[in-house]
This record gives C-alpha cells, structure tokens and sequence, in this order.
C-alpha cells in the first residue's frame, strides 16, 4: 500500500510527495520536527509535542504555519489515510522556500513547509527489546550547542547510532565534559538505591516529552528523582539504566561499554515506569 503523506496542506501518495531543492530543510537543516507516537489508533502526548514544536520554532524565528487544531487535524487525517494502529507520525517544519540559497534567512514572510507522514509499527508498545534491555557505548557529545530546540540536524546522532551498531551495541550515550547529556534520540537515567536520576533540563539536552510525563507519573507513584547529570562510571555502577522517548517509552539499559548494568536484566524501576507510563499516558490519547 502507498503511504499518503501531508505537503504543504496536500494528502498526496508518497511518490508525489516532494519539496523544492531550494527548501532551507535540505540546505541548511533549518527546520525542525516533531515524532508522535501512535497506540491503539490514538496519539500519544499530543499536546505536549504541540507546545514543544511551537518553542523550537520559536527559538529560530520560524512563523508557525498551523493552527494547533490544524495540527491535530493533519495527524488523524494521516492515521486513517494510512490505516495506522500502532506507529509515529513525523512532522517537519522547515523555513521554506526562498528560492536560492543564502546564508541570510529569507523575508519573514517566506511561507514554511510542511510534511507529516506516518511509520507503520504493528506492537509498538510490545517491542522484544523491553524484556531483555539495551546495550549501549559511549561517544563523545559533537552536536551544536542548542539541543533543546528539536532540529533536523541529526548527523552527529546519526553517526554515533552507526558506531553502536558497529560495536554490537543498540545505542550511544553521549559524553560532555565527562557527564552523560543523553542517548541518540532518548533522554538517558540511571537508578541507584531507589532514586531515578537523569539530566537537569538545560540547552545541552532535548526536552523529552515522555521524559516530563515519566518524572510525572514517577512523583505520584513516589519516587523519589533526582535532577543531574552523571558520569559512565557512575552509570555502569548503578543498579539499572534506562532511557525514554515518543517511540521507545521507557527502554531498559543493560550495558553500558561493555559492562554489566546491575545484575543484566530488566530492572524493576523501569519496568514498573514503562508499565506505568503505558497505562497513564493510553488515558490523556487522543
Ligand atoms: N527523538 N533526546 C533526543 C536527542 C531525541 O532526539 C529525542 C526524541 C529525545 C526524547 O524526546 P521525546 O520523549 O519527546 O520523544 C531525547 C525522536 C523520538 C526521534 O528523533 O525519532
């Protein structure tokens, strides 16, 4: 089946879904993006995806082009288009078109581009890898130093996914100033004797949606949390690891470099905070 995706306000089939080669997304990487996971047909932490999107585009003076209803609108039309259950629906919202490249932004008034498509994941929230964890290794953090604002620019992450798998491994941390700031594309954490310990927010780490939603849901259920970062060492000596995100949830670690994360298997703080974040988060979809 051809996946339909949204252009610019278009439902068209994805080999007519395309956008200008001078689009300032594909030559510069100026744009930004946004993935919503969907469960059961519905879509997980809209609302929190929204007001995240409506800041990154903010913090680079991108106009939002859509109205939040618009937004929603565009994702459940896709859903159904699509026939989607279980899956991400990705948007991307670039500066547009000028019509030539050039290092100065275009006028204010250059109208942004817009594409949304979904990935297909029948059993999204049933993944094998959450019985058994993640391995991942350590690289050192090279991306920019705005990584709060949830850009396109994903090479670096994308080279360090490249050398995990190189290394056998299913992920990479990355290093700044000897302290974890967080995994490719997921917050990271550690527990140690009962506290869940995981980066202060800052603009050396993207603000996780499902980040806020599990120290929420971590808090009710009492918790305790601690907010700092931590070294590989302290990590590989702590009693479990895990990271979260829009499609992953809650992911146990179960080696870090090499080494042994508590005794190898899954954790009971992150499985009960996936079990938790699950069954929460499936109330407030939408
Ligand atoms: N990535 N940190 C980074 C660098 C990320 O790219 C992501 C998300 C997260 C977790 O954020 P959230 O909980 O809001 O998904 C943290 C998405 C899933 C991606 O790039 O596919």
């Amino acid at each position: 089946m051809t996946r339909t995706v949204y252009v610019n306000g278009d439902y068209v089939a994805e080999d007519q879904a395309t956008v200008s080669v001078f689009d300032r997304g594909f030559l510069m990487a100026d744009g930004v993006y946004e993935v919503v996971s969907v469960l059961g047909g519905k879509l997980i932490d809209f609302d929190g995806h929204m007001v995240r999107l409506k800041r990154s585009l903010s913090e680079l003076a991108i106009t939002n082009p859509l109205e939040d209803a618009a937004y929603l609108d565009a994702h459940r039309k896709l859903i159904a288009e699509n026939g989607i259950t279980d899956g991400m629906i990705y948007l991307q919202v670039t500066r547009g078109n000028p019509g030539d490249r050039d290092f100065a932004y275009p006028p204010a008034d250059t109208v942004p581009t817009v594409v949304m498509f979904t990935q297909s994941k029948p059993g999204l929230a049933d993944a094998p890898a959450a019985k058994t964890g993640w391995k991942v290794i350590s690289v050192e953090d090279l991306r920019w130093g705005r990584r709060d604002i949830k850009t396109v620019q994903l090479l670096y992450p994308s080279m360090a996914k490249m050398e995990a798998k190189a290394r056998g491994a299913d992920d990479a941390w990355m290093v700044e100033d000897g302290r974890v700031t967080e995994g490719t594309s997921n917050n990271a954490y550690i527990v140690k004797n009962g506290t869940i310990i995981t980066r202060e927010l800052s603009h050396d780490i993207l603000h996780g949606i499902t980040r806020a939603a599990v120290l929420r849901f971590a808090a009710e259920a009492q918790m305790k949390v601690e907010e700092r970062s931590f070294t590989i060492a302290e990590a590989q000596e702590a009693d479990e690891a895990f990271v979260t995100s829009a499609s992953a949830f809650v992911m146990p670690v179960v080696q870090i470099d090499g080494a042994t994360v508590g005794d190898g298997s899954v954790g009971p703080v992150a499985a009960r905070l996936r079990e938790i974040y699950l069954e929460e988060t499936m109330k407030t979809a939408i």
